[in-house]
């Protein structure tokens, strides 16, 4: 995983764009930032006033290279409702830094470390650090698949504490929680009605923004079955898109296939897919992972729910169906009525 917050006195490399050209956005000199988030899809800028970090108005759009405003709009996020309507009086301890950091203290407004570290996953290391055992620090591979997946769920995910406000603030991330404790006891995700489109969900119930992957996967069959977030990434770092352990269609190759009791269950996978071997058509993640949860603009991260959203989803729910999202230029109704002309799949469940 990138690091996520770097001080820019020390390492000024990690502020991607360049201030020195002006834009009517960017309000600020490179000597206000004192810190900086994000190098993959968005970077964001903070500033300091006594001892809390505040947002400043714009942000870098990694993909398109362009500067956006930043500011959480009143009525998106929940808790815009308890702040001052600007960004710049909302300080990133209560908002952001517990899934910024390791340790970060509500009192002291100390870290042990700016970033995703060790210990965020693994749970207290000193001991482990000075004599190092197996029994003296937690591996989330040995833990049973809920408490496993809820290592990277305390983060990876759209929700609130169950106690808010604490000591009088109200906070964005599971405030108490470490690996070895029960993420549930803490934490719960963002509510969803079934109809509802909100700010983080479609009305089907699949995420509608970014970091909600969490949110996603506890509804997938493949969660039920034991599969975990570390089933397919490793976190220490991989050659990989997403530190995936395995480029994707042989990541999802190893425990599906023809012959896997997993499905799908047809002779070929070409016989699932209807795509080429090489099309992009033909990749699980096409259809089963599609790019719909909002980052930044048009800038989307995939959905983790794994089910396939059908055309007719599209019509009465307003979620995208991935074969509109490759076919944009085919009329209405076209992917629907593809569908029903391809005999593995049920007509009732795809086609209606
Ligand atoms: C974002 C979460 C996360 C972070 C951060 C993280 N780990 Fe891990 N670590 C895991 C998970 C999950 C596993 C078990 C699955 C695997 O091996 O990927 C693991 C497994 C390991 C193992 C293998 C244990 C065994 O018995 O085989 C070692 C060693 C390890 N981590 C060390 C570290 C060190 C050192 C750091 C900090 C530099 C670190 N990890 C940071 C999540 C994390
Ligand atoms: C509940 C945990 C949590 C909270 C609270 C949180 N974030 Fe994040 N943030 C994440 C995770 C996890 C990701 C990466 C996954 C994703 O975006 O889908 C992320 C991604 C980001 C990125 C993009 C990183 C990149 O490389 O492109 C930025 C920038 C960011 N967050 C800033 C903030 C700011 C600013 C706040 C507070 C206003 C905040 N976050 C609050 C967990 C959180
Ligand atoms: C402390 C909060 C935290 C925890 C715990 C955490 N993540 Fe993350 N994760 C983040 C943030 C923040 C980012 C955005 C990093 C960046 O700026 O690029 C991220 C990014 C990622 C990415 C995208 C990396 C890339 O380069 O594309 C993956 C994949 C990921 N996390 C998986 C996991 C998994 C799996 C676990 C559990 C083993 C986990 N995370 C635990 C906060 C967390
Ligand atoms: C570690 C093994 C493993 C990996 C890797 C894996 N799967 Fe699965 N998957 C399963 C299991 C187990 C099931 C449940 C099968 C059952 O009980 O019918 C499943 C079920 C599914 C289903 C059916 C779920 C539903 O809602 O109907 C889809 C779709 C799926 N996986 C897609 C993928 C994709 C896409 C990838 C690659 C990104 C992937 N899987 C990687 C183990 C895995
Ligand atoms: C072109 C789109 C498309 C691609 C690509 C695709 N699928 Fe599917 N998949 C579907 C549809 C449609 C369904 C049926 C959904 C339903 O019945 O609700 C489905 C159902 C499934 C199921 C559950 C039913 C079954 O047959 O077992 C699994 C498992 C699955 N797909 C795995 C995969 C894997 C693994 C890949 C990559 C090798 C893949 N899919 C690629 C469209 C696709
Ligand atoms: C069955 C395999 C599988 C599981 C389980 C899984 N992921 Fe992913 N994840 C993927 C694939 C495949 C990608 C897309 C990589 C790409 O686009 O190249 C991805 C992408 C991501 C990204 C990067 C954002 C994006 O969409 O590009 C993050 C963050 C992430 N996953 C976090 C998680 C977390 C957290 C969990 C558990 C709650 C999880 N994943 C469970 C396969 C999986
Ligand atoms: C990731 C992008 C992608 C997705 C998702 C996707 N397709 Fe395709 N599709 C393609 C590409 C590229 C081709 C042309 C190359 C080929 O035949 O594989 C194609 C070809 C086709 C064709 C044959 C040529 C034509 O235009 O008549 C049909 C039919 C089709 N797709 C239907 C679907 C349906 C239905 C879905 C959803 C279940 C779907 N596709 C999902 C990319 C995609």
């Amino acid at each position: 995983m990138a690091n996520v917050v770097t001080d820019p006195r020390v390492h000024p490399e990690v502020i991607l764009p360049d201030l020195s050209k002006p834009n009517p956005l960017v309000t600020f000199k490179k000597e206000d930032i004192a810190f900086v988030y994000g190098s993959k899809w968005k970077q964001r800028y903070f500033q300091k006033a006594g001892d809390d970090y505040f947002p400043l108005g714009a942000q870098w759009d990694v993909t398109h290279q362009v500067w956006r405003a930043y500011n959480v709009a009143k009525g998106t996020d929940w808790w815009t409702a308890f702040y001052p309507p600007e960004n710049s009086q909302r300080p990133t301890g209560p908002l952001c830094d517990g899934c910024h950091s390791v340790n970060y203290d509500i009192r002291s407004k100390g870290v042990t470390e700016w970033n995703v570290g060790c210990e965020k996953c693994h749970g207290p290391g000193a001991e482990h650090a000075s004599r190092p055992s197996r029994t003296n620090i937690v591996n989330p591979a040995m833990l049973d698949a809920i408490q496993g997946n809820n290592v990277c769920i305390q983060c990876h995910s759209q929700g609130r504490p169950l106690k808010n406000p604490i000591e009088g603030t109200y906070y964005d991330w599971p405030v108490g929680f470490q690996v070895g404790l029960d993420l549930k006891n803490f934490w719960q995700l963002e509510e969803h009605r079934l109809g509802e489109q909100t700010f983080t969900h479609f009305a089907d119930g699949t995420a509608h923004k970014n970091r909600m992957q969490g949110n996603d996967f506890v509804t997938s069959v493949m969660y039920t079955r034991g599969v975990t977030c570390f089933s397919c990434h490793d976190v220490h770092g991989t050659a990989n898109d997403a530190d995936l352990l395995k480029p994707a269609n042989v990541l999802c190759l190893e425990c599906h296939g023809p012959k896997s009791p997993n499905g799908p269950r047809t002779a070929t996978i070409e016989e699932h897919t209807h795509h080429k071997p090489g099309s992009p058509g033909n990749e699980c993640i096409a259809c089963h992972m599609p790019k719909i949860e909002q980052t930044i603009a048009d800038v989307n991260v995939r959905a983790h729910t794994f089910r396939f959203v059908t055309p007719s989803d599209t019509e009465t729910l307003k979620v995208p169906n991935p074969c509109a999202g490759c076919h944009a230029d085919k009329p209405p109704g076209w992917a629907r009525d593809t569908l029903k002309t391809w005999p593995q799949f049920s007509p009732w469940r795809v086609g209606n």
